[in-house]
């Protein structure tokens, strides 16, 4: 037995959250146990049932208790009662800009046994990744309301581009890029409607080709590029856009891939300074939750993405290959996908891949 060992904080959060970040855990513990390593998970209750009885979704010290573990493993934060602006802005939020979580990561890969609602599509056609600015742009605090009430009513809200902001997220693009075998990033812009932050991603974005030679590269507006990630999805490798165009290619993306049980992402801080943060793309699903029908697929996943960050890569090879043998296998798939197992049987079945 090696000595590498990873602290983990484990936050489960509300609804399905409670459900599938177990299933997760064990899935991580098996194949750490099987790859030689360890870990240890420190188990966190923040959470719209925290904020009920507190006030507040994480305590006022969260975020320094979470930057000395190696990682965030996170289910999913919202419940009805709780306001979404509260939890997003009390948790979410919050661990994303603290830890300067400025990549958002998410890969769309139509896996076999899933059936994508493009017709016609199979595994060879959708495999790509949409990578999301996730602490600037569109999705600032600045802005204001004037006249409230009045017929003269107006809201103002300013979208931020920094330099470093949009060198560093496309940089990553492109390192990501380099790493996959087709080597080619699209970036989303709308640079001949929104005539100032948009012509600036672009030049910043012909900047970073220099800086990359041997990358392929194309370039849409974010209205036909939603076009056609339904109608092309096969044209697509690497997809870079701002907070917002990220944000919504990174719901469209796994749409096309199938059920939003499987879809995993990656809040990453690529320098490593602080550790990132992991979780499935879906939210709290409350009208599934406690009663032990969701997949658990995406929190696996998740799981996956989360150790080959730590380092881990052949875990999470193994971890995929376990989660996409169940897939293929419809007595072991939940519900959304047509099968008939429940959250915990299809957690058995991974454990069992898992043990080969
Ligand atoms: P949702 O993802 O929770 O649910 C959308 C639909 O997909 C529901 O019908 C649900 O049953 C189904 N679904 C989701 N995950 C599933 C799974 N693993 N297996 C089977 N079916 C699954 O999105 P919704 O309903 O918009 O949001 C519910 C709550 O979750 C809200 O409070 C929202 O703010 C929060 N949320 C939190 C996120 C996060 O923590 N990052 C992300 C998205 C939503
Ligand atoms: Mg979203």
């Amino acid at each position: 037995m090696s000595n590498r060992r990873y602290v983990i904080a484990s936050i489960p959060g509300d609804g399905i959250g409670k459900e599938v970040i177990p299933v997760g855990q064990e899935a991580a513990d098996a194949v750490a146990d099987r790859h030689g390593f360890s870990i240890e998970w420190r188990p966190l209750d923040w959470s719209c049932e925290r904020y009920d009885r507190t006030g507040r979704m994480m305590p006022e010290d969260g975020i320094d208790q979470v930057k000395e573990c190696d990682s965030i493993y996170l289910g999913a934060v919202g419940w009805p009662g709780v306001p979404d602006h509260v939890s997003l802005w009390g948790l979410l939020i919050p661990l994303r800009r603290d830890l300067d979580l400025y990549a958002n990561v998410r890969p769309v890969r139509l896996l076999e046994g899933v059936t994508s609602p493009l017709a016609g599509r199979g595994k060879a056609d959708i495999d790509f990744v949409v990578v999301r600015e996730n602490v600037e742009g569109e999705y600032s605090e600045i802005g204001g309301r004037l006249y409230r009430g009045t017929e003269h009513e107006a809201a103002v809200q300013e979208t931020v581009f920094t330099r470093r902001g949009v060198d560093r997220i496309l940089d990553y693009a492109f390192e990501l890029a380099k790493t996959r075998p087709r080597k080619h990033v699209t970036s989303a812009t709308k640079s001949n409607g929104i005539v100032h932050t948009m012509p600036f991603w672009d030049e910043r974005f012909e900047a970073a080709k220099q800086r990359h030679p041997g990358v392929g590269t194309a370039q849409f507006h974010i209205d036909i590029l939603t076009a056609n990630f339904v109608l092309h999805p096969d044209w697509f490798d690497v997809v870079v856009g701002s907070n917002l165009f990220g944000d919504i290619l990174s719901d469209l993306g796994p749409a096309c891939a199938g059920s939003i049980g499987i879809a995993p992402s990656a809040n990453l801080n690529p320098s490593r300074a602080l550790p990132s943060m992991f979780e499935p793309v879906h939210g709290s699903a409350p009208d599934i939750a406690g009663k032990g029908v969701a997949n658990p697929i995406a929190a696996v996943w998740t799981a996956a993405m989360m150790l080959d960050f730590l380092g881990e890569p052949e875990a999470a090879k193994t971890l995929e290959k376990a989660m996409e043998a169940v897939l293929t296998d419809p007595a072991a798939r939940t519900r959304d996908l047509g099968g008939t197992a429940d959250t915990k049987a299809c957690g058995q079945a991974i454990l069992k891949a898992i043990a080969g």
